[in-house]
């Protein structure tokens, strides 16, 4: 097998079809809790990217995007722990209904940072969606109000999410191994 199709080896955890049926679900919930509202979806780049277009577009209220880009796991599977903000928001939240938009909740470092950081804007709400959750990892106290999919402490790829870089446009979340060959 060639380099390019590694990831054909790493078992399909939620394919393309699931993944878009529980983002229509989240889109529905959304709609029905700012009923009459508009909402700013504020995703972290870069892997909460492909998430946040298909989430804008399950939602049927007024909307706008904004982007934060924070400083988060190097080349591994490990995070370093630290959280730096990199990419500020472009736009004032202030009386605004933000949600902010994750690809991974896991240890929780990078959302408490930014939630804290977001609430001295005073927006008139902050929400977090998650589109995975790996609640056994966490080290800081936070959850999301808008959960795709809880699941246990594997590291995955796909569907904006990386290792390396890499892997960010498979359509499908796929498990890495923990023995998976050397990725170059
Ligand atoms: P936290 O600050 O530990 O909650 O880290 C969240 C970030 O770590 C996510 O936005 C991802 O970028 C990254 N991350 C955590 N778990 C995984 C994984 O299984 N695959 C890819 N990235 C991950
Ligand atoms: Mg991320």
């Amino acid at each position: 097998m060639s380099q390019k199709d590694i990831h054909k080896t790493f078992p399909v955890l939620y394919s393309g079809e699931q993944i878009q049926a529980r983002v229509a679900e989240l889109g529905r919930q959304i709609d029905a809790d700012y009923y009459g509202q508009s909402v700013v979806l504020v995703g972290v780049l870069k892997g909460a990217a492909i998430f946040l277009s298909d989430l804008a577009r399950a939602v049927s209220l007024t909307c706008t995007f904004d982007f934060v880009a924070v400083s988060s796991y190097g080349k591994g599977q490990r995070s370093s722990g630290a959280v730096k903000l990199i990419k500020d928001l472009d736009q004032p939240i202030e009386d605004k209904n933000i949600i902010l938009v994750e690809d991974i909740l896991d240890t929780g470092l990078t959302l408490a940072f930014l939630r804290s950081l977001f609430e001295r804007h005073k927006p008139r709400s902050l929400r977090v969606a998650a589109l995975l959750d790996k609640p056994s990892r966490r080290l800081e106290q936070i959850n999301a109000d808008y959960v795709g999919f809880s699941i246990p402490n594997h590291f995955v790829v796909g569907y904006g999410m990386d290792y390396a870089e890499r892997f960010r446009n498979l359509p499908d979340i796929r498990l890495m191994p923990p023995d998976a060959p050397e990725l170059h």
